[in-house]
């Protein structure tokens, strides 16, 4: 169990306070950042209490301390996992071998790539999401939104120690750039397209965190998996705060689509709008438009990067130590489909080759379990209808679908088809303008926005009505 230390400028547990040129560069960083809180986080409730958790220590279990803090105040720090004794390589040409507590000279510059890459979606997030308290639906929603923003401002700092501690001057300088970007900027946008996206109503939010987030468990995932030993602790400790994160928008989806059902019983011949709900089909427009955004993240369906990547450790599969035997993936294949003329045609793709594609598929399986969950709610509530994921051809802007389209069967289709139905399967500008008609404010304790189910219970053993954001200052 690695010492911690809460009571130092940085809390971490990284033993800062021994090395006083990297705690020095870091409290430089430090007030940087605040900056960028301040005027690109939060926006809303920014000076007023939020009961929150804050990771102190990195037990199972114990790790986390929930009281009321103002966000400005909130301690940012720095832990990582504690070290595996004697871990090795999970997977790749190296496997078995013991991992890297340095960077390895020829792989500095794609690791650094690696980690800046993951870096920027970290705040991106938060800036995507800064003014969405003004119409929060409940206090309880509110919080969560901030518990998620905290957490996400906390990863950035994760990464920020890597590449402060492990890639010098030019991991200061790019340390720097994580907080010059902005998302949506066309001067200085994040790195990734779903990171630049507007965040403006809380269908969109709770999207976001179920599948965008949910890419971020991945990638993390497999990051955790790395040979560079600290950056796996890394990932580990940030996997344990994700989880919240997706439970946010997966039981977020969930209280929309209860709700949506049981006005669609209600309501005067099921009109679910006429009540000021949100219906079922725009739902599911959502939910294809996000799924398929966010299966772009993975990367090409054949890449060489990818097959590097593995290879050389630096990424493995999704739980490539606990739930593979064999970590070569040499002489294997995987089946990748290929649009050939008008049919679909597939292909044998050397395994690491496809490695983006596997690890895409377990990110889709992960999808599924939770729209089960959600069918299971609809059927709770005794409506027919039920939401499915499109096929992971619909609607792909990147690798080798998004040349052609398809339905969300995958059945390729003709432009002039795609034409006559995207507005049937993607939200259109008046599902997105009547979405935002509806987010307005409710801040009283233990009340709902009337498109969203109350949660099942409340957060770390208090009540639905608790007063999760003090409204009063
Ligand atoms: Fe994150
Ligand atoms: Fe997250």
């Amino acid at each position: 169990m690695s010492t911690i230390a809460t009571d130092e400028r940085i809390p971490n547990n990284v033993d800062l306070s021994h090395d006083k040129r990297l705690q020095r560069a870091l409290e430089k960083w430090q007030p940087a950042y605040l900056d960028w809180w301040r005027s690109v986080g939060p926006q809303v409730f920014s000076e007023n209490d939020v009961y929150l958790r804050t990771a102190i220590s990195t037990e199972p279990g114990g790790w986390a301390n929930f009281d009321y803090v103002k966000m400005p105040d909130y301690r940012w720090g720095i832990f990582l996992a504690d070290p595996e004794p004697g871990r090795v390589i999970p997977g790749g040409d190296h496997a078995g071998k013991p991992v890297w507590q340095e960077v390895p000279g020829e792989y500095r510059n794609v690791l650094k790539r690696i980690i800046v890459v993951q870096a920027d979606t970290e705040p991106a997030s938060v800036e995507q999401q800064r003014w969405l308290a003004a119409t929060a639906p409940s206090l309880y929603d509110a919080r969560n939104l901030f518990q998620v923003n905290v957490e996400e401002g906390r990863h950035l700092w994760a990464m920020v120690y890597l590449l402060h501690a492990y890639f010098g001057r030019d991991g200061r300088d790019e340390a720097d750039e994580l907080l010059a970007r902005r998302a949506g900027d066309p001067d200085k946008p994040r790195i990734l397209d779903a990171f630049n996206q507007p965040c403006e109503d809380w269908l969109t939010f709770h999207c976001f965190t179920c599948f965008t987030d949910r890419d971020g468990k991945f990638q993390l995932g497999a990051l955790a998996e790395s040979a560079f030993d600290p950056l796996s602790r890394t990932c580990r400790f940030m996997l344990t705060e994700e989880a919240h994160h997706l439970f946010v928008g997966e039981t977020g989806m969930e209280r929309i689509i209860r709700r949506a059902a049981q006005l669609q019983r209600t309501a005067p011949e099921g009109d679910v709008r006429g009540v000021g709900g949100i219906d079922l089909p725009t739902i599911q427009k959502y939910v294809n438009y996000w799924f398929s955004y966010c299966l772009d993240l993975f990367g090409s369906e054949v890449s060489t990067n990818a097959a590097d990547y593995f290879a050389s450790g630096l990424k493995g599969r999704w739980r490539e130590a606990k739930d593979y035997t064999e970590h070569g993936a040499l002489h294997q294949t995987r089946r990748v489909d290929y649009v050939e003329g008008d049919k679909i045609v597939g292909h044998d793709v050397a395994l690491r080759n496809a490695m983006n594609e596997v690890l895409r598929a377990d990110y889709a399986e992960d999808c599924e379990r939770v729209v089960a969950r959600w069918n299971k709610a609809l059927e709770e509530e005794g409506v027919s209808e039920r939401i499915h994921l499109p096929h992971n051809r619909f609607h792909r802007r990147q690798g080798i679908y998004s040349e052609h389209r398809f339905d969300p069967q995958g059945n390729l289709i003709s432009q002039a088809e795609w034409d006559r139905m995207a507005d049937v399967w993607l939200p259109t500008d008046a599902d997105r303008a009547y979405v935002k008609s509806l987010m307005k404010p409710v801040l009283e304790p233990g009340k709902f926005a009337n498109y969203i189910a109350a949660p099942k219970r409340g957060i770390h053993g208090q009540p639905v009505e608790f007063e999760y954001v003090r409204t009063d200052g």
